[in-house]
């Protein structure tokens, strides 16, 4: 194919971006956001939702017969375009759960899902440095992991039960423009990535 072509053809192509959160709580801010994410998706691309409730705890032992919900989430992170990563902060890094998520979807050994994806982070505490910590933690697991990600808006949502009404709405209208502004720039940073 000609590059023009195939230049044009990525400018209009829609983006596939998959969307986890770190936590598997019922009532998760995060999965709030990744909520409104959802909601707020421009035109031009669509987001999936995964759950990563039912991911077993990973053993290295049986990585070469990963169990049919590994099996699902690798196969959705290789067909989707772009990943979206809404994490929690525990302890000053991320939940356990989202790691072992990563690290499930990352092995056997020259099967890493995540290889070559471009990414984007946010997250929410109930803290005021609103997951920076846990971001910088899982920025440096990207390294490894061969992914590409996207340095800027950094999203960090602060006192965030403050942001996030009863019924799980977000009320905070700077946080939405945010998260509105993140997934253009992923968009953006996707297509450049494809194009290159
Ligand atoms: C085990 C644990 C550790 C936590 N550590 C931190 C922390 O290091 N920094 C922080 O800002 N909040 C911390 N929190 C509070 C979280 O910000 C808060 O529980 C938040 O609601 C978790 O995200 P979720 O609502 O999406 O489940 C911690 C919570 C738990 C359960």
């Amino acid at each position: 194919m000609e590059k023009h072509t195939e230049t044009a053809e990525i400018k209009d192509k829609t983006i596939s971006i998959l969307g986890i959160a770190g936590s598997l709580r019922k009532g998760s801010f995060n999965k709030a956001l990744l909520r409104v994410a959802a909601e707020l998706v421009p035109e031009n691309a669509r987001l999936e939702i995964f759950d990563l409730d039912g991911i077993p705890p990973f053993n290295q032992d049986l990585e070469s017969q990963p169990p049919d919900k590994v099996r699902e989430f690798k196969e959705k992170i290789k067909t989707a375009d772009a990943i979206l990563i809404v994490t929690p902060e525990y302890n000053y890094s991320i939940p356990g759960v989202l790691k072992n998520a990563i690290d499930s979807a990352s092995r056997p050994y020259g099967d890493n899902a995540w290889n070559g994806k471009p990414v984007a982070v946010m997250g929410a505490s109930i803290g005021m440095l609103g997951t920076a910590r846990a971001q910088y933690h899982l920025r440096q697991s990207f390294v490894f992991l061969d992914m590409y990600p996207l340095n800027k808006p950094e999203v960090m949502v602060p006192f965030v039960e403050q942001k996030i009404d009863q019924n799980g709405r977000l009320t905070d209208d700077k946080t939405r423009e945010k998260i509105r502004e993140l997934l253009v720039a992923l968009i953006a940073w996707t297509k450049r990535l494809k194009s290159s």
